[in-house]
């Protein structure tokens, strides 16, 4: 069984995950699932409705532009949706393999994956080390990821074989524990947008910095534009190298900056 067929469980949610006793595939989650489920809803409600209207022409004028709105709206909703299918079936595995393959690994380098959820990236990292390790840090917001437990990513651990290689903490990006300069690599995905104040979205990108070693590279990706985080990497005294979109990598909205310390 593939890794995204495995994955298809996640679209089930949480629940099917408690009552798996025998997990035997690593199950990454799905990104807000209450919002997915949600665009496929309306997506469908509102295109059944609309063809209904649609298809009694004596209603009049009125009835078949309601009609013609509520497939519109339905199709954009069930599109949205389905994107957000496809990106937690096989999008996130192809985008993550990308993203590693920009890091020039040695093996020994200290790598912070920032939002873990179910282990993407750290995961996706501790294969690439030897001697280095991979610490996922969290807050395990289960709105934002189905099934975003420690057991759960623990399990997947154990399941990739990575366990003396990573490390899970439960800290907020906002104010980490870490000493100055502790990491070679910082990565993350989907992470950021969920801080929704501005002022502490930008923190959390000079708290990133601060960790970060001189010499070493950041790469956040996220469903809206990086430029503020580029930005604020830029005032940080970072070397930003790129910000911009990665939709055909990833399947979905998907952004990433890049940016390194001055050694
Ligand atoms: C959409 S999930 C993505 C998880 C993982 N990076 C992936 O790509 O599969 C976003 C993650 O960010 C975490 N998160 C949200 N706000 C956070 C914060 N302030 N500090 C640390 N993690 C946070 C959530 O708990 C969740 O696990």
């Amino acid at each position: 069984m593939s890794e995204s067929h495995s994955n298809k469980q996640n679209l089930k949610g949480n629940q099917t995950q408690k009552s798996s006793h025998h997990q035997v595939k690593p199950n990454y989650g799905v990104d807000a699932p209450g919002v997915m489920w949600n665009f496929l809803r309306v997506g469908v409600s509102a295109i059944a409705v609309g063809l209904l209207s649609l298809s009694f022409n004596t209603l009049g004028i009125i009835a078949f532009c309601a009609g013609l709105v509520l497939c519109t709206v339905g199709l954009v909703s069930l599109t949205l949706g389905l994107v957000m299918v496809v990106y937690a079936l096989r999008g996130k595995f192809i985008y993550r393999d990308y993203m590693l393959s920009l890091i020039d690994w040695q093996g020994d380098e200290m790598v912070l994956d920032v939002g873990t959820g179910r282990g993407l990236l750290m995961i996706g990292a501790a294969k690439r080390l030897t001697t280095g390790k991979a610490i996922g840090i969290d807050i395990w917001n289960d709105e934002d990821l189905s099934g975003n437990t420690v057991e759960n990513t623990l399990k997947n651990v154990e399941l990739e074989d990575v366990k003396d290689r990573i490390e899970l903490m439960t800290e907020d990006v906002r104010q980490m524990s870490f000493a100055d300069d502790s990491f070679d690599v910082i990565l993350s995905t989907y992470c950021l947008h969920n801080i929704e104040n501005e002022q502490e979205r930008e923190a959390s990108c000079l708290e990133i910095a601060r960790v970060l070693e001189p010499g070493g590279t950041v790469l956040i990706s996220d469903y809206i534009p990086t430029h503020d985080y580029a930005k604020a990497f830029t005032a940080a005294g970072l070397s930003v190298k790129s910000s911009k979109p990665y939709l055909l990598k990833a399947f979905a909205p998907m952004w990433m900056v890049v940016a390194t310390k001055k050694c």
